[in-house]
């Protein structure tokens, strides 16, 4: 293959620029022309589109966000929109298109694939972890870390005041930023979206902590939980501490929302590193040949899947680190 296009798509994460890095210089390695494409798929439509060298991606495997733009392009789901986008591919005559994003980005991508024959090649890039065919998404190892080190800042002075902090946290419908960061940071309670939410229980586990001497609590509580099976409009940590306060008047209780601060800061080692194998194993699928793939990792080895295979598959929940969070932090 000799002309390659990459873009990021969607929410960014962390990794998505090692991938990026990656891509670029493998590409470069295959003696393929190597085209970045900017703000993701309204970038494609409106043609923002920069050859790339090995200098363009110098020192960027480590930063947050992507270097590249991203966008939700609603105009990617119609028809006239798609037909931009491939006139677009045409006239660089890129042949293979690398998308690194989640599972709207890879539906994007499937579309160009089956409505246009452009070979595509979809990298799992969002801090969700929300892909039931990979062990880990780009950016999620790094969202945790920005989660768990930022309640270990508040407990600081929720300990000394003798309060509760709920503290909220991005992943859609998926609690796996919630629980593991509950489990690096030692919460005393996790709520995520694969399980009924029962204030009760939360409000039982803070008196019992409290019969115990124990006054401070990290309540973590994923974005995507529902009250009376419906999603809330604003920010859940609040429903959360009003749920609380009814139950116990006498609590002393805060919110914190973390936001897109768990998608800002330096990516871990271990997100640049996939996205940088990653990246590598994209351009080799292209160079094969390959199209319709989605790379992903299983016990720390990076693969390639049929794309509607891995994409139609049921995420697990993780229980055993839902218990163990919630085990280890009992008094
Ligand atoms: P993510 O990739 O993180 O899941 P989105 O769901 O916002 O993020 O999807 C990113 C973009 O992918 C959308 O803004 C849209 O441009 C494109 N996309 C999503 N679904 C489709 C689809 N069914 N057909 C074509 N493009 C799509
Ligand atoms: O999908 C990644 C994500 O960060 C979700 O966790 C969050 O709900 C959403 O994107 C936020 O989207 P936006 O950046 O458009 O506000």
């Amino acid at each position: 293959m000799k002309k390659i296009g990459v873009l990021t798509s969607g929410g960014d994460s962390q990794g998505m620029n090692a991938a990026v890095y990656a891509t670029v210089r493998a590409a470069l390695s295959a003696n393929a022309e190597i085209f970045a494409i900017r703000h993701g798929y309204q970038g494609l439509i409106d043609g923002e589109v920069e050859r790339m060298s090995a200098k363009s991606v110098e020192d960027i495997a480590h930063r947050g966000g992507t270097v590249l733009g991203t966008s939700r392009c609603p105009e990617m789901k119609t028809l006239q929109g798609q037909q931009k986008a491939v006139d677009v591919l045409n006239k660089y005559g890129i042949e293979g298109l690398v998308v690194i994003g989640g599972d709207g980005s890879f539906a994007g991508a499937k579309t160009l694939s089956t409505r246009y024959g452009v070979k595509v090649i979809g990298i799992p890039g969002t801090i969700d972890n929300d892909l039931a065919y990979t062990d880990y998404t780009l950016g999620f190892d790094s969202a945790v870390a920005v989660v768990a080190d930022n309640v270990n800042l508040l407990r600081d002075t929720m300990s000394c005041n003798n309060r509760t902090c709920v503290v909220e946290v991005m992943g859609r419908e998926c609690g796996d930023i919630a629980m593991f960061a509950a489990l690096a940071c030692g919460a005393e309670a996790v709520l995520v979206p694969e399980l009924p939410y029962d204030p009760d229980a939360v409000a039982a586990t803070i008196k019992h902590n409290a019969n115990l001497g124990k006054f401070d609590n990290i309540v973590i509580v994923a974005e995507g939980i529902r009250f009376g099976g419906e999603l809330v409009k604003g920010h859940v940590a609040d429903n959360v501490m009003a749920d609380l306060s009814a139950r116990l008047p006498e609590l002393n209780v805060r919110t914190m929302v973390l936001g897109h601060l768990q998608r800002s800061g330096n990516a871990t080692v271990r997100d640049r590193l996939l996205g940088i194998e990653m990246g590598a194993h994209a351009v080799k699928c292209l160079a094969e040949g390959k199209t319709d793939r989605v790379i992903g990792v299983k016990n720390d080895v990076v693969f390639d899947e049929d794309m509607v295979e891995a994409l139609a598959k049921t995420k697990v929940f993780n229980r055993a680190i839902y218990d163990l969070a919630n085990n280890l932090v009992k008094y």
